[in-house]
């Protein structure tokens, strides 16, 4: 590469640091594509240092002459996977199921509950297909396409722009549409487009897929445009995220203007008034399921009144005003090779199938779950019978069961068909994997491995949950990586903090680690850059990532708005031990934390060597703070309010949510920290209380306005 003239940075003209800010970029984009895309560096580490630093020197001594695109913000160069991030504007969300007609009249019945209607009151809803694809969200400005991100994480997705642009049933331009407009819906392909693709890359010797599904994500995931150009995907809108003015004022009517759009729209999308509507319509879709020519695996329910969908609002993952109805799961019957015991993160021994592979429905099965010790055997948690008392021996012919994506399990034994001289299968009271005693603690269906981090099984579930991608998900660090640095007699990472220590171990042994299979120079310098971009980390991601029992992803964001710190949560969690504390009450308090959960969190928090280790972890890190929702509309926000007496206009679970939603803290009774009391008819004690303490007090009709637009 050509030395560029070096001049001291103080002795630059504003002229000639914008001319070699040009240069610099221009040379360190194409050092980031030799080295990142086409495997070919052509400067030495060295050189790149010494140009990303002076590039830097230039930008702080010129901030007016930063570019845009400055690299000095990149992290390592194109992302290695090729494609840039997209941070979604509205989170895109996923759907809560329903598997039987009563979890529908159950999702009507939770609606009419929390906004407060009664069973006569009209309520309606649209009902279209739930297509098996994978999700899109479309970004146009001023009728104009700007971005495509797939759904990602649903906060983060990947910018497949280029590629949506080669899509036929995604317009480029629209007319007549809001400024802001984003349409979400779910990039798919025909089967007889599946057919003839597999067909094609067959002759050609290259990769078939297995289901329409997997064409499609691996169609829309090309790095190079020109293939998606080549593939047949189709879009149907059935969403949208932001839009600056509304599409219209129900759902159908939305779905309808975005038809008007360009966009293509389900035909069986129809108005539903209540569940048996919803069911029939159900029942029609499944009867016409085979003939339409893509996959779906289930019907989608959301209300029709846009306003009412604005005030269910959002749990932490799903909407409260959309389910998806499932189609029922397959089954297929086959021989149970053997029955073998995985030892989980939490230490519990789930007992697997191995099966002689069988298809059901589409996709090729050989391991599926037993859930428990008595589900083998063949009685529930309280002993009674299931399948009529029938235990599951190795050599049974079973019933495999499959819903969806969910894990097949083995659903069923069939007697006649047992071979001679099976046994019962003898569920193991040690842990198979370290020896440690496994108990079953009163109430608990799960026999667990009492071995703690001793247990190599546990600690390495540990590490792949930590890595895995609602949690730290670094790039080159999968669980086939944690599993052999586990292992790695050397270099071992036995806890999450030592992954953030591999690089100042000792040097002799890292010169190693880059001549180890599949270890090349470029690819440790890559691991130790996607482990240090990881180093600063939101809240949400951390407290999911600590692989506590009950607490999944949305627990662990239901947790991180709370508290929006690291050192807010933890000092909560050790006070809350206490369980006459404030800190208890705070914490089950919280909508979706129960106390199965709250004393998981304390107990984990109380317990030295887990302590230990969240804090080794933790001095690694940089954990970020939640977000602060921008509240400068909201009245409420930061206020501790108490809600009292009967409220006519809006439930207490919807004014709870709409007052958490605006930044309030809502608590159970009255003291001299409460804001505000909000007083319906029949108020009692606590309205006497907030007047002795001064507190303001307003009834429903005020509490109304005051939240109202905000
Ligand atoms: S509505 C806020 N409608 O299902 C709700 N989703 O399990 C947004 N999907 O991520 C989703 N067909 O990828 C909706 N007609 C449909 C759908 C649909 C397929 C997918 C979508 C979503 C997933 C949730």
């Amino acid at each position: 590469m050509t030395k560029l003239e070096e001049k001291p940075v103080e002795a630059l003209s504003t002229d000639e640091a914008q001319l070699e800010l040009e240069q610099l970029a221009q040379v360190l984009a194409d050092a980031n594509r030799a080295y990142h895309t086409d495997d070919s560096p052509d400067l030495s580490d060295a050189d790149y240092d010494r140009l990303k630093r002076r590039n830097l020197a230039i930008e702080e001594r010129f901030p007016e002459l930063k570019l845009d695109n400055s690299v000095s913000e990149q992290v390592g160069g194109p992302l290695a996977e090729g494609f840039s991030k997209i941070t979604h504007a509205q989170r895109m969300l996923s759907l809560g199921n329903a598997f039987s007609d009563e979890d529908v009249s159950d999702f009507d019945a939770r609606i009419r509950k929390y906004l407060g209607l009664d069973d006569t009151a009209a309520l309606s809803f649209t009902a279209e297909p739930k297509i098996d694809g994978l999700s899109l969200s479309l970004r146009y400005e001023i009728g104009q396409l700007i971005y495509a991100a797939t759904r990602g994480d649903g906060e983060v997705g990947e910018n497949v722009t280029a590629n949506a642009r080669m899509i036929a049933s995604i317009p480029q331009h629209l007319s007549g549409a809001p400024e802001i407009l984003e349409v979400r819906g779910e990039v798919y392909m025909s089967h007889a487009d599946f057919e003839a693709l597999n067909k094609a890359q067959a002759k050609s010797g290259q990769k078939t897929f297995a289901n329409p599904r997997n064409a499609a994500a691996g169609s829309l995931r090309q790095l190079d445009s020109e293939i998606t150009r080549s593939r047949p995907l189709k879009f149907f809108a059935y969403a949208w995220g932001v839009t600056s003015a509304p599409l219209a004022e129900t759902q159908f009517d939305a779905i309808a203007r975005l038809k008007v759009l360009g966009f293509e729209t389900n035909d069986l999308t129809k108005r539903c008034n209540g569940p048996t509507e919803l069911v029939a319509h159900y029942t029609e879709i499944a009867e016409r399921r085979a003939a339409l020519g893509y996959d779906i695996d289930g019907v989608v329910y959301k209300v029709d009144d846009l306003a009412l969908q604005a005030r269910l609002g959002f749990r932490s993952t799903t909407p409260r005003w959309a389910i998806a109805h499932k189609f029922p799961a397959e089954l297929a019957w086959t021989r149970l090779e053997a029955i073998e015991i995985q030892v989980g993160r939490t230490g519990a021994l789930s007992p697997v199938a191995r099966l002689q592979p069988v298809t059901v429905g589409g996709v090729v099965v050989s391991n599926a779950t037993l859930h428990n010790e008595d589900y083998i055997a063949g009685r529930d948690a309280k002993g009674n019978p299931i399948r009529d008392g029938k235990d599951i021996r190795a050599g049974d012919m079973v019933q495999i069961y499959r819903a969806g994506d969910v894990i097949p399990k083995v659903a069923d034994v069939d007697l006649s068909k047992r071979p001679e001289g099976a046994e019962p299968f003898l569920f193991p009271k040690v842990c198979p994997e370290c020896g440690s005693e496994a108990v079953r603690e009163e109430g608990d269906a799960v026999r667990r491995c009492t071995g703690g981090l001793i247990c190599p099984a546990q600690a390495v579930e540990k590490l792949k949950h930590f890595v895995s991608r609602a949690a730290f998900d670094i790039e080159g660090l999968g669980a086939k990586q944690v599993e052999a640095f586990y292992k790695d007699e050397q270099l071992p990472i036995k806890e999450p903090s030592d992954i953030f220590t591999l690089q100042t171990r000792d040097a002799e042994q890292l010169a190693k680690l880059k001549n180890r299979d599949g270890w090349g120079e470029k690819s440790v310098t890559n691991l130790f850059a996607a482990i240090d971009e990881k180093r600063s980390i939101s809240l949400n991601r951390v407290i999911f990532a600590l692989g506590l029992r009950h607490v999944g992803e949305s627990a662990a964001n239901l947790l991180a708005n709370h508290y929006l710190g690291w050192a807010q949560f933890e000092a909560a969690m050790v006070e809350a031990a206490d369980e006459n504390s404030p800190a208890w009450e705070e914490l089950i308090g919280i909508d979706g934390v129960g106390a199965v959960m709250a004393r998981s969190l304390t107990s984990s928090f109380a317990q030295d060597q887990e302590r230990a280790a969240i804090d080794r972890l933790i001095a690694q890190l940089n954990v970020k703070d939640m977000p602060k929702r921008d509240m400068s509309g909201s009245p409420v926000a930061g206020k501790t309010l108490v809600f009292t007496g009967t409220l006519e206009k809006m439930t207490r679970a919807e004014a709870k949510a709409r007052a958490e939603a605006l930044g309030a803290k809502v608590s159970g009774s009255v003291s001299a920290k409460t804001d505000l009391l909000i007083a319906g008819p029949g108020a009692g004690s606590k309205a006497k209380k907030a007047a002795d303490l001064g507190v303001d007090t307003i009834d429903e009709d005020a509490w109304i306005e005051l939240i109202e637009g905000a």
